[in-house]
C-alpha cells in the first residue's frame, strides 16, 4: 500500500490581481486538493483525483481553463487538456470548443477510444456523442480582457505578437493536477485556454505528452508557462527521468527550472511533481504560482512554490 498524495496549480505567471481574486484562487485550489484526497483515502484512483481536481479548476472561471479559458485571434474558446497514470493510460484533447470540462473529456479519449489524441471539431462531437456538458461561453471578465487586447494589439491575427501580449496579461496560463494513490498508481494531468490571441489552431504543452504532463512508476509532473517552449524542453519527461535516474522530486524540478530560465528566460515555467512516496513540490521562474497540496503530513496553500 503507497500513502495517497494530490497536488494542483492554477498556472505560473504574474498574478497581478486584486487580493480579494488571490484569495478566491486559494479557496478554489483548496477545495479541488480537499475533494481529491477524500477520493483518494477512500481507495480511489489517482486518474479520478487528478480528474476531479482539475475539473473543480476548470468549472471556477478563476484560472485560464475550462470556463474561464482566455481567447484565441478571432475572439473564440479553443481549449488543450492531458492526462497519463504510470500503468500506461494516455488521453488528450486540444483546439476542442464544446466541453465545459476538456480534462473529462482527455480521460474518455483514454478510457473509451483506442487514441492517445483528439483534435478540434470531431472531438467535440464525441464530446457531445459522450453527453459532457457543454462550455457556457467565455465569461464577462473574458470578453472584456478581449476587447481590451485587442484596443491596445494591432488587429492583424497572423504575425507574431506574444511579445507584445505577454506583458498585459495579468494571470496564470493553465492549471494542473498530479497525485499517487493507494495502489502505487501516479498520475498528471494539465487543462488550459492556451494563450490570449493565439493563432485559431494553435496547440501549446497541455495535451502533449512529456511536456504538460507525465508520469512514470516513480514521479509524475504537470507543467505550466508558455506552452511553446515547455514542448520544446519536454520538461515534465525531463523531470520524471531525472527521478528515474536517483534525483529527489525537488532536484529534478530545480534542475529544468533552471535550465529552462538559460535557454528561455525567466517568467516561462512552473512544474509541480509527487513521487512514488507522496512527497510533492512546486518549482517555478515565474512571479506567482499558486498551488495547494495534501500529503499524509501537510496541507499546504500558498500563491508562491520554490521560486527559481
Ligand atoms: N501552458 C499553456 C499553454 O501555453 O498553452
Amino acid at each position: 500500500m503507497s500513502i495517497p498524495a494530490i497536488a494542483v496549480h492554477g498556472g505560473a505567471g504574474k498574478w497581478n490581481v486584486s487580493e480579494d481574486v488571490k484569495k478566491k484562487a486559494l479557496t478554489v485550489l483548496r477545495r479541488a486538493v480537499d475533494v481529491a484526497y477524500d477520493i483518494l483515502v477512500r481507495g480511489g484512483s489517482s486518474l479520478d483525483a487528478v480528474v476531479e481536481a482539475i475539473a473543480i479548476l476548470e468549472d471556477s472561471e478563476i484560472f485560464n481553463a475550462g470556463v474561464g479559458s482566455v481567447l484565441n485571434a478571432v475572439g473564440e474558446v479553443e481549449m488543450d487538456a492531458g492526462l497519463c497514470t504510470s500503468d500506461g493510460v494516455v488521453g488528450a484533447v486540444c483546439c476542442v470548443k464544446y466541453p465545459r470540462n476538456p480534462i473529462k473529456l482527455a480521460r474518455e479519449v483514454a478510457l473509451k477510444t483506442d487514441h492517445v489524441l483528439l483534435c478540434g471539431s470531431n472531438a467535440d462531437k464525441l464530446a457531445r456523442a459522450l453527453g459532457l456538458d457543454p462550455h457556457p461561453g467565455p465569461s464577462q471578465r473574458v470578453l472584456e480582457k478581449f476587447r481590451e487586447l485587442r484596443s491596445r494589439i494591432d488587429s492583424v491575427s497572423y504575425w507574431r505578437k506574444l511579445r507584445d501580449v505577454l506583458p498585459l496579461i495579468e494571470r496564470g496560463g493553465t492549471v494542473g493536477a498530479v497525485a499517487v494513490d493507494k495502489q502505487g498508481i501516479l498520475a498528471a494531468g494539465a487543462s488550459t485556454g492556451g494563450v490570449w490571441l493565439k493563432l485559431p489552431g494553435r496547440v501549446g504543452d497541455s495535451p502533449i505528452l512529456g511536456a504538460g504532463f507525465y508520469s512514470s512508476s516513480r514521479a509524475a509532473a504537470s507543467a505550466t508557462g508558455l506552452g511553446e517552449t515547455i514542448v520544446k524542453a519536454l520538461a515534465t519527461l525531463r523531470v520524471v527521468n531525472y527521478v528515474d535516474h536517483g534525483l529527489s522530486v525537488e532536484e529534478a524540478c530545480r534542475k529544468v527550472v533552471g535550465r529552462h530560465s538559460k535557454v528561455f528566460g525567466r517568467g516561462t515555467i512552473g512544474i509541480i511533481a509527487v513521487d512514488y512516496r507522496g512527497t510533492v513540490v512546486a518549482v517555478h521562474n515565474t512571479e506567482y504560482m499558486p498551488v495547494a497540496w495534501r500529503t499524509s503530513e501537510k496541507s499546504f496553500a500558498s500563491f508562491k512554490g520554490i521560486q527559481l
